[in-house]
């Protein structure tokens, strides 16, 4: 099969559609051929040589893809040959081929094409976990995402609204801001020009947000916890603003306030399936219902991976940016 593999980090011409062996899938495994694989921040490190693939997983990147089952492992009873799924991967998604433990598979959501599917596993895995089932965003909370325009903020301002949760969320631009407007948000916030601590605080009179999902990192650390509300949330999922930040701990204990870390790739196998799981029970009868849906910039052949990354890296998209296998 081919791939796009990384022969030496660097920049986005560091990724090569190279012929590689086909893997074989294992014990509770199948392989999936498959039809497109998504971009995501996190593969951009790793192409950088900054974010190695964990112990066992494929060396290609690549989080998530949508295709058809080709072959099953033994012991694999849910799923069949033919199966169209989409899949949460801890790498190997900009390939042909990937080999998927089954517990990380989903069917297709009812009314999302098939290519279209690969855009979600990544992102509504790591919001559902983060924002749900760690910081428990409950109907009439206010949800402060970061970055709302993102593959991530996209899904993020969505599962929000469903569930009937008020947003606010920044982005860099008026453009990307109406976007997120147009998914439900209800605050929004040019980082650019405005604070985001004073904004969220005159739109919820006085009171700050409940959860705030957080992909900046040290950069937004203090300014984040003097954002939350009392028995407020913070989720944080990313690190774009830098690793070591100072953290007020009186102020975080004055809001009786909690914060989270989370990376979803690194998670053992069994939590991932828990994840997925929880995923397929709560989020698909919203993608079903037409109340939640990925949220696709553009398409790129995955052989052009490089292009694709670079669309990432000047963050010219909104949403998810697809690779299509030939
Ligand atoms: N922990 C996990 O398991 C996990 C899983 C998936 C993703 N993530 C993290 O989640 C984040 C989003 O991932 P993605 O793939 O969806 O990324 P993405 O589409 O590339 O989006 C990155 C976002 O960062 C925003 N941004 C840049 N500077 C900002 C600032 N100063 N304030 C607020 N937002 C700012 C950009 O907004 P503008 O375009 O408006 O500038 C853009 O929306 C990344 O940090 C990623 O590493 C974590």
């Amino acid at each position: 099969m081919y791939a796009i593999t990384i022969p030496e980090p660097g920049g986005p011409e560091a990724l090569v559609w190279d012929e590689v062996p086909d893997p074989v899938p294992g014990e509770g495994e199948v392989l999936v051929e498959v039809v497109a694989g998504a971009v995501n921040r996190a593969d951009i490190l790793q192409r950088q040589g900054f974010y190695d693939p964990p112990p066992g997983a494929s060396p290609y990147p690549g989080l998530e893809c949508s295709g058809r089952i080709v072959e099953t492992g033994p012991g694999v009873s849910a799923w069949a040959v033919g199966d169209e799924v989409c899949a949460l991967l801890a790498g190997g998604g900009y390939a042909e081929k990937v080999v998927v433990p089954a517990g990380q598979l989903l069917p297709v959501p009812e009314g999302v094409d098939l290519k279209s599917a690969a855009a979600l596993p990544e992102v509504v895995c790591t919001v559902w976990s983060n924002v749900f089932m760690v910081a428990h965003l409950r109907p009439a909370e206010t949800l402060l995402v970061h970055g709302g325009s993102s593959g991530i903020g996209t899904m993020a301002i969505q599962l929000a609204k469903a569930v009937g949760a008020k947003v606010a969320v920044t982005a860099g631009t008026k453009e990307k801001l109406d976007r997120c407007a147009e998914l439900g948000a209800d605050i929004l916030i040019n980082y650019r020009e405005q604070d985001f601590v004073e904004e969220v605080r005159k739109a919820t009179d006085g009171a700050g947000a409940d959860v705030i999902l957080d992909n900046m990192g040290a950069k937004y650390l203090d300014r984040n916890v003097q954002a939350l509300a009392v028995n407020g949330r913070l989720a944080i999922i990313g690190m774009q603003g830098g690793l070591k930040g100072e953290l007020n701990i009186a102020a975080l204990l004055g809001k009786r306030g909690a914060i989270s870390a989370t990376s979803l790739r690194a998670r053992p196998l069994s939590e991932k399936a828990a994840i997925v799981a929880a995923v397929r029970e709560h989020v698909w009868p919203l993608l079903a219902a037409g109340h939640v849906h990925p949220v696709v910039d553009r398409e790129i052949p995955m052989p052009d991976a490089a292009a694709a990354h670079r669309v990432v890296e000047e963050s010219g998209h909104v949403g998810k940016v697809l690779l299509v296998a030939p």
